[in-house]
């Protein structure tokens, strides 16, 4: 069965990015990215694909992107609808890693959340979507401090109807 997972970092105000870029740069919250996608398909925006720059290793990468890719190592969908038929065929976890517009786009599919709450704001021109709390199981995976600035790293899973 497929499990629908968003992955981000964010600030106390949601604060997800700021002119293509990331706000935080925490160690511990890369390494939680890496660990946990590892080996499943990630699923990216083309603004947040363009920001990487390249394929993430040893992933699926998809791209949701209305311009041509070129790179034979990623599997673009131009449309919402496409992608998603596509998703609906998987059977493993599939990561949605953003930017603002796919997490917006997946949220109310979502059965998980691994959210990397950090505890500062920054500014910021993107931001993840607010959610119902209360459908969710809130686990706190692990807290931290990088920098002076706090952060927990918080699993919710989607309770059953
Ligand atoms: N904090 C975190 O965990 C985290 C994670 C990821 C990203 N970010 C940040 O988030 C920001 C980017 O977010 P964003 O919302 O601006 O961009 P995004 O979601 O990464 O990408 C937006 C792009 O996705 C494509 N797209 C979206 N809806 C589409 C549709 N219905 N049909 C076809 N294509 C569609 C378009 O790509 P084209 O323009 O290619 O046509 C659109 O410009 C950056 O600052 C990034 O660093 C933060």
């Amino acid at each position: 069965m497929r499990v629908l997972t968003l992955i981000a970092c964010i600030s106390k105000d949601g604060g997800l990015g700021k002119s293509g870029q990331l706000l935080w740069h925490i160690p511990e919250d890369m390494q939680f990215f890496r660990k946990t996608t590892m080996g499943h398909p990630v699923v990216m925006g083309g603004a947040t694909y363009r920001s990487i720059g390249r394929p993430l290793p040893k992933r699926q990468n998809i791209v949701l992107s209305r311009l041509p890719i070129t790179d034979q190592n990623i599997l673009s969908f131009t449309n919402q609808t496409d992608l998603e038929n596509y998703l609906s065929q998987q059977d493993t976890e599939v990561f949605i890693i953003g930017g603002a517009s796919l997490y917006q786009m997946f949220m109310s599919q979502a059965d998980r959340l691994y959210l990397t709450e950090v505890d500062g704001k920054k500014p910021a021109d993107t931001f993840f979507p607010s959610f119902d709390h209360s459908k969710y199981q809130k686990t706190v995976l692990r807290t931290g401090e990088s920098d002076g600035t706090k952060y927990q790293i918080v699993e919710y899973t989607k309770r059953k109807p």
